[in-house]
């Protein structure tokens, strides 16, 4: 039986005593600050508008909004087995968390159940982690359902079957990639990074202390080959499946392998905030900075990235809003690491200007149709879901603005 925990008291306590602390000061002090003109319940009570117009169209079966193109009203529906099948639940979830309303709950437990077949088949790919995480994560999170918990450890076990030692990382790909001609080589996707967090829970909650071992290793490897020196992330390495030996670094979804495609860049600086979270070693944070510092540093006037920093069509090229989104989440978190007071407010700041921006005229969806945003980039080189509204876009700009709110609320981030 699902049980519903009331963590909003409890947290608010934590929270106070953390800032008295000092522990959360940076947090704190940034979070006295209410952004300037920008109103984070009424842009949540928007999701939550959009969200409800979502619900009541939705078809009866076993069908999970992914997409909905330009020109297009309706979403385009996929089934649990696509990699995206997470984040619509984990939407839900995120309307229960700021509502406590139990009509989201009854709605994010029927679509995270639909997800449970997916630990018990040999794992696609690393995508296990958005699937699975985004959605049950967060309903485990929110009402400590053993149901969801058992799925989870399953999950998490049959993602690390991915992990080759020889290399230190998980690969990301099992199955030859559509549009490639790649040989079938171990390969490791920037993406691949956000899906540690899996990991990490599972190795806390009962599963193996080497789940924790592989995250670290996986995060480690990734940190040494897929950065270039400016800190700029490759979207795929390729290495020699026995030796463990890179091979090289190549794009899939970038405009070309020396380019740095937003949403990958936009993974880095998540997930190294989230392994830092996770492991408190210093030099993950430092990393974090790192891969922030050059993505914020090559961003346009509005704060929200062209879909690759380095295609010669800009500023004609089309944006990716889902990367302002996922950024935005992750530097409000990254700003409470943070030590140096002027960085992270300057995190924190910047978070905040990208949500202002994305909840503009300019990117809201709003009448247009019934998704939060317009102007994502899916993957451009195989021309789909180009300047869409696209579901991770929507799930990440609703977990920014959760967490904007509960800083301003002195709540804990997470
Ligand atoms: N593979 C996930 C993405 O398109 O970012």
């Amino acid at each position: 039986m699902m049980k519903i925990k009331n963590n909003y008291i409890r947290w608010k306590r934590v929270g106070t005593l953390l800032t008295v602390l000092g522990i959360y000061g940076t947090i704190s002090l940034s979070s006295c600050k209410p952004g300037p003109g920008f109103d984070v319940d009424h842009q949540l009570n928007y999701c939550l508008g959009q969200l409800s117009k979502s619900v009541s169209q939705l078809p009866d079966s076993g069908k999970i909004p992914r997409n909905i193109l330009p020109g297009q009203k309706e979403w385009n529906y996929v089934g649990y087995r696509d990699w995206c099948s997470g984040f619509w639940p984990g939407i839900l979830w995120y309307a229960y968390d700021y509502t406590r309303d139990r009509k989201w709950l009854q709605t994010a437990d029927r679509y995270s159940r639909l997800l449970f077949p997916l630990a018990d088949r040999s794992p696609e790919g690393h995508d296990l982690g958005f699937e699975l995480y985004c959605s049950l994560g967060n309903g485990y999170r929110l009402t400590d359902s053993t149901d969801y918990k058992a799925v989870l450890l399953r999950a998490a076990d049959s993602l690390a079957t991915l992990y080759n030692s020889k290399v230190g990382t998980i690969l990301s790909w099992p199955h030859k990639v559509k549009g490639t001609d790649w040989p079938l080589r171990h390969n490791t996707i920037m993406d691949n990074m956000m899906n540690l967090e899996l990991l990490f829970w599972a190795s806390k909650n009962g599963g193996a202390k080497r789940l924790y071992d592989i995250a670290v290793s996986h995060a480690l490897k990734t940190m040494k080959n897929q950065f270039r020196p400016d800190y700029s992330s490759y979207h795929v390495v390729l290495y020699d499946t026995a030796t463990g030996e890179k091979v090289k670094a190549i794009t899939h979804q970038g405009y070309a392998d020396n380019s740095m495609w937003a949403r990958g860049q936009a993974w880095a600086i998540y997930g190294y905030t989230m392994t830092y979270r996770e492991t408190k070693d210093p030099q993950f944070l430092d990393f974090a900075r790192k891969v922030t510092d050059v993505y914020l540093k090559r961003l346009p006037e509005d704060l929200i990235p062209y879909w690759d920093f380095d295609d010669p069509s800009i500023p004609d090229a089309p944006r990716d809003a889902s990367a302002a989104a996922i950024t935005a989440s992750a530097l409000l978190e990254l700003s409470g690491y943070v030590m140096d007071k002027t960085v992270a407010e300057k995190y924190y700041d910047k978070a905040v200007a990208m949500l202002k921006e994305l909840s503009s005229v300019r990117y809201q969806s709003r009448n247009v149709n019934n998704a939060f945003l317009l102007h994502s980039t899916g993957n451009m080189p195989e021309g789909s879901e180009i300047n869409a509204s696209i579901i991770y876009a929507d799930y990440y700009y609703m977990e920014a603005l959760i967490r904007l709110h509960k800083l301003q609320n002195k709540e804990n981030l997470l």
